[in-house]
């Protein structure tokens, strides 16, 4: 915001009052940026309806600019606690995050309701970890699971656990000596409930090997929830698993080093719902970007970028008449496993879901090597309408004369719990730690890492994207007509509730 226009147009805007005419003349033009946060503003009836082919237009770079500023600066915040910027749960650069957004909102306190849910999410860091051969040469692609408990510096026998340790029965005819170390195979179960049994059956700490041999990279992934029992748990690749197995196989006291200092602790967090007050409460359109970042940088593409749209755009609605309730939603600890919108939607009661038309979900907008991306969801798998969405992303990339590609609705965001939950749902997205398949090289290079900053951002695909999502919000704002309408057979929301058809594996890395 500029403190200068917000003065001079208040000003006008008084005066407006006194002479009716020059009033409405003042709002015939679309209005600048810096009118949604004068106060007071236009009357609800004196604004014009939304009109979706004119609207995307007023997204402009300037504030799509000014507001990653801010997001980075606020990021800093935590350079005290952490060292470097972030936006992780429970850092400075998060909360001010979330006051920054509140703050924003109450300049719009005449538009929209706002309520903000807590929450508790389980946050960890690894901040070191070895797995050594006795030589004290390192084990190749070994990574640490996130959310693993610490270890101090042991060395134990290596052991392999029979199947695919998902069940005590692998662990119960074993016996071990106290610091033994499980060696387990990817699969069938989640790896959290390995390590889990694992602990519980004496292991002081588990590798899992992949399952792939074509993976080269080893396992990048979580334990989720870990209990009492979790203990230390390492990833390596399937080649070097065998290696491992070979190992043991020729030597009964095989031995690895291996060390991991590490946390895991509760945090409390906030997500925020922003709701229009006006447009029909029983057809709402829902869409949302995670306030949160990882630990290890500031986030500002992921998903900096999204929660930046959802407010510039939340911003420019305020001027506009609207058809259709409007609910702008800010998820926290997305990064920590879908926290925050899992929480959301089963907090939901069932006349309150069945209110929710669709949910679009704006992760990461403005990646560097960008392609611009459309969840590839459908009629079949995904709740009625979900197509009709990815249409509408279809349409309006083709018809700006923009190339897409269609990637995989297959979890990594906060849509999940909504589709779950028989709420159509689809997104966009510029790309994460993929290949561009124009060019071979990675779509955000910073993906995660310290360097999301504002340098990271393409502000070309950040524009496009924006207003799209601005085109979107003004569609569906102004007409569900063409619509589905949502299925009202419970039964089959509440079995796909039950049976959730997306949940998450892999794990927290795999988390855009
Ligand atoms: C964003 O704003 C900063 C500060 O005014 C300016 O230096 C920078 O060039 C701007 N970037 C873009 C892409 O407009
Ligand atoms: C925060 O840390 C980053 C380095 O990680 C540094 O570039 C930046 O200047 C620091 N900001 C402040 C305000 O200290
Ligand atoms: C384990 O390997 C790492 C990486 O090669 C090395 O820095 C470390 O000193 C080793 N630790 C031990 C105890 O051998
Ligand atoms: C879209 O893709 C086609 C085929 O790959 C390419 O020839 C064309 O230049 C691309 N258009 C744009 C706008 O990138
Ligand atoms: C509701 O859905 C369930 C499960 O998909 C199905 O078995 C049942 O026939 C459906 N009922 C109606 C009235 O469509
Ligand atoms: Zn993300």
């Amino acid at each position: 915001m500029r403190i200068s226009t917000l003065v001079a147009t208040s000003i006008g805007c008084a005066q407006a009052f006194v002479l009716p005419q020059a009033f409405f003349d003042a709002f015939a033009a679309p209005a600048p940026v810096a009118d949604a946060s004068l106060w007071p503003h236009k009357p609800y009836f004196l604004k014009h309806n939304v009109d979706p082919d004119t609207f995307p237009d007023e997204i402009q770079l300037e504030e799509l600019n000014a507001t990653a500023l801010d997001l980075y600066h606020i990021a800093e915040s935590s350079n005290g606690t952490y060292g470097h910027p972030t936006r992780v749960i429970g850092s400075p650069g998060h909360w001010k995050t979330l006051g920054y957004i509140l703050h924003q909102f109450d300049q719009m306190r005449d538009y929209y309701d706002v309520t903000v849910q807590s929450f508790k999410a389980l946050n960890g860091k690894v901040s070191h970890y070895d797995l050594n051969y006795t030589n004290g040469e390192a084990v190749p692609s070994a990574q640490a699971f996130s959310l693993s408990p610490p270890v101090e510096p042991f060395v134990g026998t290596l052991v392999e656990i029979p199947n695919l340790g998902c069940s005590d029965a692998d662990f119960e005819a074993l016996e071990i000596s106290k610091d033994s170390i499980a060696l387990i195979e990817r699969g069938e179960c989640p790896f959290g409930q390995k390590s889990t049994l694992a602990g519980k059956h004496g292991f002081k700490a588990v590798v899992i090997y992949d399952n792939d041999p074509k993976s080269k990279k080893g396992i990048s992934g979580t334990l989720e929830k870990p209990t009492k029992h979790t203990v230390s748990t390492i990833g390596v690749s399937f080649a070097v698993g065998q290696k491992l197995i070979a190992g043991i196989e020729l030597d009964p006291e095989f031995s690895l080093f291996f060390y991991m200092d590490s946390f895991v602790k509760k945090v409390k967090t906030k997500n925020i719902i922003a709701d229009t007050k006006h447009g029909d409460p029983d057809n709402i359109v829902a869409l949302g970007a995670h306030t949160d970042s990882v630990a290890a940088g500031p986030g500002i593409n992921d998903d900096g970028s999204g929660t930046i749209s959802l407010l510039t755009v939340a911003k420019h609605l305020s001027d506009y008449k609207i058809n259709n309730k409007v609910r702008f939603a800010f998820w926290a600890a997305e990064e920590e496993g879908l926290v925050g919108s899992n929480y959301y939607v089963e907090k939901l009661s069932p006349e309150e879901n069945q209110k929710i038309r669709l949910f679009m979900d704006y992760d990461m907008m403005a990646s560097p090597n960008y392609q611009f991306q459309v969840y590839d969801a459908n009629n079949i798998d995904n709740p009625r309408g979900s197509e009709e969405l990815k249409n509408l992303y279809i349409d309006y990339y083709t018809s700006h004369g923009l190339n897409y590609t269609l990637i995989p609705f297959d979890g990594r965001s906060d849509y999940v719990a909504f589709i779950n939950h028989g709420i159509p749902g689809g997104g966009i997205a510029a790309g994460a730690e993929g290949i561009n398949t124009d060019n071979g090289k990675v779509l955000d290079r910073c993906y995660h890492e310290l360097c999301d900053d504002v340098n990271n951002l393409n502000w070309e695909a950040f524009l496009t994207n924006t207003q799209l999502i601005a085109y979107s919000v003004a569609n569906y704002a102004h007409s569900l007509k063409e619509f589905p309408e949502r299925e009202t057979n419970t039964s089959s929301v509440l079995s796909s509730a039950s049976a959730p058809k997306y949940p998450y594996k892999g794990g927290a890395n795999l988390l855009l």
